[in-house]
């Protein structure tokens, strides 16, 4: 609708005394909605054996930048929620440190049940669970990944290379371009690594930038 009808339909609600207007949800939020519904008793793998809550990820459903990372923590599996622990909110500064806040992003994991004590996921749960992110990327169709940590990096893009080789190389994964860095928790152990972390968001972002 062109900015004066626009302005000129606002104007009208007004008078009419509308105050408040919904947006109505987007098909594809609603179809991310219903499949996180069918798939929440999942038991395809050992990991639903210690679920709280399936954490099978969140965000703008057309948001041009999807971030992987691994698997729900301690509170994501309370909370049924992608990286809402101190990870989560490293990620979040990370995010807004390149102009992206997190309600812009659509955030997934590689598993969407905790393994127990944190450990990585084994290959089989990684198998067993990775239908679940191709699909959530085929619905969102984002331009653009921002893979974190090195299991979600092997993972999806089917290697055992080091986290550096998936820094300094380009992927692809469903033909959409993938980029790697440091997982958060991985920078909270080690702020020797925040440096070339911050060097790959800064490339990832002028990436984002030459995007329409
Ligand atoms: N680490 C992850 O990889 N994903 C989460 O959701 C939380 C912590």
């Amino acid at each position: 609708m062109p900015q004066n009808a626009l302005r000129q339909y606002l104007e009208y609600l007004k008078n009419s005394g509308i105050k408040e207007l919904y947006r109505p949800e987007s098909s594809k939020t609603i179809t991310l909605d219903k499949l996180q519904e069918k798939y929440a008793d999942c038991t395809l793998c050992p990991l639903h054996t210690g679920r709280i809550r399936f954490v099978y990820g969140e965000g703008d459903s057309d948001a041009k930048v999807m971030v992987i990372g691994e698997g729900p923590g301690e509170q994501e599996n309370l909370s049924g929620r992608p990286f809402v622990g101190k990870a989560g909110n490293l990620l979040d500064k990370m995010l807004i440190a390149i102009n992206l806040p997190r309600k812009d992003v659509y955030i997934a994991n590689i598993v969407k049940c905790r393994p127990p004590g944190n450990r990585n996921p084994e290959a089989a749960e990684r198998l067993a669970c990775m239908p679940y992110l191709v699909e959530q990327i085929q619905i969102v169709q984002p331009k653009m990944l921002l893979i974190v940590g090195l299991v979600a990096a092997q993972s999806l893009l089917g290697n055992t290379n080091t986290l550096q080789w998936h820094r300094e190389n380009k992927h692809e994964f469903l033909g959409i371009p993938a980029y790697v860095t440091y997982h958060p928790a991985a920078l909270l152990r080690n702020p020797n690594w925040k440096r070339p972390a911050w060097e790959d968001l800064q490339a990832f972002q002028k990436e984002l930038e030459k995007l329409p």
